[in-house]
């Protein structure tokens, strides 16, 4: 798919199999034009990130590989959409991870992605019926914080965060803190302040998803309200819906580094190796 040759080219190199970029187009109307130019063997993977406005081109390339004689066609999506409404909150709500399962799990075999937002969700089973591997951004999260972070203390902005958080400090051996977040609106969120001595230690504030930034902007406001020094900001996956770096530097964050599951300027940690284990798991 379009802006994941990238990672199309570091599957086909580790796993040893031809890459082949498709023609995708608008006819004038707006419809999608779909062209594979080359042998297609049986098992086909499509590498994208799936969303609403990428879904039907994903399922379109589904289409054309099989009748070009693929017998499995399997999708790597590196970010996975749609996982975040997992519940309906407030009367009336679709609970559109679900839908959006059933629309994945219809066109493809299988699915490999990295750190899906499970939450209410306990597994990428409770609402997809296809068989899926989750790689692990943790290992090359880790080893980024080893490199480049003086004696890091990680932080988890809020309860769900713990799961990533945890399975990053295990492998560096540094010490973790979660915070609690009360989100009242999309941009409106409030978290818990910590209180306590720094003693040299560098703040890593991780989290999944950075999307409006609001989460990062406002743990990065209580740190630094408490004393801290500046957090380094580190998430898996780079959505930035809002344009949000220098509001996170205005709040007193000594940066932000992203995992390359969606191409963003801030992408520093790169996730290849992990990904090509999960494909290769899957392919058998
Ligand atoms: C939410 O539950 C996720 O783990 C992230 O904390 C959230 O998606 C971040 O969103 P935003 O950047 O809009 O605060």
């Amino acid at each position: 798919m379009p802006g994941n040759e990238a990672h199309a080219h570091g599957l086909g190199a580790r796993l040893g199999c031809p890459v082949l970029v498709p023609e995708l187009r608008q006819f004038p109307d707006g419809e999608l034009y779909v062209r594979i130019d080359g042998a297609v063997g049986d098992d086909a993977v499509i590498v994208g990130n799936a969303s609403g406005d990428t879904f039907l081109a994903i399922t379109f390339l589904a289409g054309t590989a099989r009748d070009l004689g693929a017998t499995r066609v399997g999708l790597v999506a590196p970010y996975l959409a749609y996982m975040r409404q997992d519940s309906r909150f407030r009367p009336g709500e679709g609970i559109t991870a679900s839908y959006f399962a059933r629309l994945v799990s219809a066109t493809v075999d299988w699915l490999v992605t990295v750190d899906p937002h499970l939450h209410r969700i306990g597994s990428l089973a409770g609402v997809y019926t296809i068989p899926t591997t989750v790689a692990r951004a943790a290992p090359a999260i880790a080893g980024w914080i080893a490199a480049e972070v003086e004696r890091p203390m990680l932080i988890g902005p809020d309860a769900e965060s713990v799961q990533w958080v945890e399975a990053v400090a295990s492998r560096c051996g540094a010490p973790f803190a979660i915070l609690e977040k009360t989100r009242r609106g999309d941009r409106d969120v409030s978290i818990s302040a910590l209180d306590r001595a720094w003693d040299g230690h560098t703040p890593v504030l991780i989290d999944d998803i950075v999307s409006t930034g609001r989460t990062m902007i406002e743990a990065t406001r209580q740190l630094r309200a408490g004393g801290s020094p500046p957090p380094m900001c580190v998430a898996i996956h780079a959505v930035f819906a809002d344009a949000l770096q220098d509001a996170l530097i205005d709040a007193g964050a000594r940066g932000i580094v992203t995992c390359d599951t969606i191409p963003h300027p801030t992408n520093r940690i790169a996730i290849a190796d992990q990904l090509a284990g999960a494909v290769r798991a899957r392919l058998g």
